[in-house]
């Protein structure tokens, strides 16, 4: 078996501002329409598939991405640049910090739509260093 996450449908409120937002903090191609989807696919070939709530409420969801240093430094630097707001905790009470976990970097951050957005450098449950 080896069963692999292959798309996920990001609700969003303007798929077009969402999906423009994340590639350009995560530096990747522009978004790939695919019938009322805007495709933004990461490194391991999982699919964000961006799409209109069309008037729903969206349901804020997090996502997670696993970084090497020198994206950190990119994506974090970008985040920055933008005055996006950012946390070092998943509940938002570490403002403008970010965190160490596992020896490595971790930051929180919103995507247009709300949906809190994760990088880190060292997985969840890594063993220090
Ligand atoms: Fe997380």
């Amino acid at each position: 078996m080896a069963i692999k996450l292959n798309h996920t449908i990001v609700h969003s409120n303007d798929k077009r501002a969402a999906a423009g937002l994340f590639v350009d903090l995560f530096g990747l191609p522009a978004p790939v329409p695919f019938g009322p989807f805007l495709d933004v696919v990461v490194d391991n070939d999982v699919t964000l598939a961006f799409m209109d709530a069309d008037g729903m409420d969206v349901q804020t969801q997090h996502y997670a991405f696993l970084v090497s240093d020198a994206e950190f430094d990119e994506i974090f630097g970008r985040v920055k640049a933008r005055g996006l707001a950012y946390w070092a905790d998943p509940g938002r009470t570490q403002k403008g910090s970010i965190n160490h976990h596992y020896g490595g970097r971790g930051v929180y951050f919103e995507d247009a739509s709300g949906h809190l957005l994760e990088i880190i450098t060292r997985p969840y449950g890594s063993e220090l260093p």
